[in-house]
């Protein structure tokens, strides 16, 4: 059996029990800012769990396109991937409940007619229960109704078996999970169990009992109405009906990986090549599918076009010690197009847009990758390590994204400085997560007029602090509110209370001079040599907005910005800390008088 004939099984099978079949929603969530990607099937149907009405009905079913950012590190395995298409039924409220959602889940996999796994080599997990929600004898009481013998039922934790919800809060509860017993791998250990990590057990299928609301404050609440939400992977269990042992070994990859092996002219290769070679090729694909959707993401250094840059650099790395040369992240691209645009009309729709952002991408790191190695090595040489602002710095300066300099320095047996890394690395997240959540709320996208006047003072306070401070104070992140400013900056010291006076100073100098700003187009060079400053210059196109106040301050930046500085108000400095080697912080907000 095959990808396609899963899906037509998979949905016809639930279309005979009742369900509506709906498409695929966008990969990236549309009115959930706090995640970046659609990680799960019900994600898109998260406001009908939670009682709006669905126009097709309470019972429904899809296979849903699926980013998984957190399976990122475990890539190279036999079945982590950080895109998965995934099948689900979902009943919305208080359709039908376990005995039915398990029924259908049983006669599924086992029948004759459906899939036909042998239902000997089946095992499941069900919730153990804790403070939150009651132990699930409910569910193992159906499952072993159905034949399977309890010594095949586990009861798991809240770590493995309860599910969401997808972002913070939202709805969620204890889920029973389905694995498949691969005969080929022994049990690692006599407490080995369907999710042990060594291969034994191969999840395939996951059914939600959706019973409670998780609220911001952590609490869990019952919910007046239930729901079941399930899902199934479809590399996984296509690999298990094909009895593959990875799911590179299904028609989804088999092209790309020949591919990748064609182009590194190897005849051989062992386990680091296989593990990289995957790399390659689940990096491209995942890639390539959040480039092809209509939201047209491109590379970049926030929020989605982030995660987009790390896959794209993680695999041209990885490609270059493959022996793989330049322009192979087309050749695989084409591949991944060819084998979804029957499914998803965007991947050919897109098409262009994609082939461009993978050429620019790809020149672009390679044209730095080589400089931020012999940096990195340069560095290891001086200092013996790597620490987390070297890591910081080979990120900001030459595009090496955090987590490959993580990988290189592990790779050496370095013991790189984890929590000097953890705050460089939160820092920089919750610039990639201000950036995702200011889409929908606050910063650049929000042209508020407070948040208007703070961006403002901004560039005003960064002129400031080079102005009392020095040269050296460059921007490392800057974070606006309707409330107040937020500017990280480097130096190697808190300012003192003076110097704090004077950079106020300054600043409301500036505004009692009502001086205009001015916006201009120019090629980034350019404006890098007339002494505009730029935070993230590779994100820049190479026409860039600059915005200048007198010959105070220029920066390029896309605004919004007032006209003239006498609308702000008296800026105050509320509160500055240090948050890291050579990182200073400030708060400051604007006062009407
Ligand atoms: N939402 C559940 C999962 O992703 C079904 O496993």
């Amino acid at each position: 059996m095959n990808v396609k004939e899963l899906k037509r099984l998979y949905l016809k099978f639930f279309e005979e029990k009742g369900h509506a079949i709906i498409p695929s929603a966008s990969i990236l969530p549309e009115n959930d800012p706090t995640v970046l990607f659609i990680s799960a099937g019900m994600h898109p149907l998260v406001p009908y769990l939670l009682g709006q009405p669905h126009p097709q009905g309470s019972r429904i079913a899809d296979c849903q396109k699926c980013i998984r950012t957190t399976d990122i590190d475990e890539v190279g395995d036999s079945s982590h991937l950080t895109f998965i298409e995934m099948l689900g039924n979902w009943s919305i409220g208080d359709d039908y409940w376990k005995e039915e959602a398990i029924t259908c889940s049983y006669e599924f996999l086992t029948s004759e007619k459906w899939l036909g796994f042998d239902p000997e080599k089946l095992s499941v997990t069900v919730f153990a229960g804790d403070d939150d929600a009651a132990r699930d004898n409910e569910s193992a009481e159906i499952w072993m109704s159905l034949g399977i013998p309890k010594e095949r039922i586990y009861y798991l934790p809240k770590e493995d078996n309860w599910w969401g919800p997808a972002g913070t809060t939202g709805p969620c509860g204890p889920c029973t999970e389905m694995f498949i017993r691969i005969d080929d791998v022994p049990l690692c250990s006599p407490d080995c169990r369907p999710g042990c990590s060594c291969g034994a057990y191969f999840e395939i299928w996951n059914d939600v009992f959706m019973q409670y609301n998780k609220r911001e404050d952590g609490i869990y609440e019952i919910m007046d109405r239930t729901n079941v939400d399930t899902g199934m992977g479809v590399e996984r269990t296509v690999a298990m009906l094909q009895g593959k042992p990875t799911v590179y070994d299904i028609e989804l990859f088999v092209p790309l990986m020949t591919k990748i092996k064609e182009l590194s002219g190897k005849e051989e290769f062992n386990d680091d090549d296989i593990k990289l070679m995957r790399i390659v090729a689940d990096h491209v694909r995942s890639a390539v599918m959040i480039m092809a959707d209509d939201h047209k993401i491109a590379p970049s250094n926030i929020e989605h076009g982030y995660i987009v840059r790390r896959l794209l650099r993680k695999s041209i790395h990885s490609a270059d010690r493959l022996g793989i040369g330049a322009g192979f992240l087309r050749d695989l691209a084409e591949i991944v197009i060819s084998m979804y645009k029957e499914a998803y009309d965007e991947v050919e729709r897109n098409r262009d847009f994609v082939m461009r952002n993978l050429d620019d991408e790809e020149a672009k790191f390679r044209k730095t990758l080589g400089k931020a190695l012999r940096k990195f090595e340069r560095i290891l040489e001086e200092n013996g390590t790597i620490t987390g602002k070297d890591a910081f710095l080979l990120f900001t300066s030459f595009g090496l994204p955090l987590e490959m300099s993580r990988d290189l320095a592990e790779e050496r047996g370095i013991d790189i400085d984890m929590a000097e890394f953890q705050t460089e690395f939160e820092h920089h997240r919750e610039l990639s997560r201000t950036a995702a959540q200011g889409k929908f709320s606050g910063g650049l996208a929000d042209h508020s007029e407070e948040i208007t006047h703070l961006h403002t003072a901004t560039h005003l306070l960064q002129a400031a602090l080079r102005k009392v401070l020095g040269d050296s104070v460059t921007q490392n992140g800057s974070n606006i509110t309707k409330e107040r400013l937020r500017f990280d900056f480097t130096f190697d010291r808190k300012l003192t209370p003076d110097e704090l006076k004077q950079v106020e100073e300054f600043v409301n100098d500036l505004i009692a001079r009502d001086l205009p700003l001015t916006q201009q187009f120019m090629p980034l060079k350019e404006a890098l040599e007339r002494g505009a400053l730029a935070f993230f210059k590779d994100t820049y196109g190479d026409e860039v907005s600059v915005y200048s106040v007198g010959d105070f301050s220029m920066e390029v930046c896309g605004g919004p910005h007032v006209e003239r500085t006498g609308l702000l108000g008296r800026f105050k400095i509320k509160k500055q800390e240090k948050i890291g080697a050579g990182l200073v912080r400030i708060k400051a907000v604007l006062v009407t008088e």
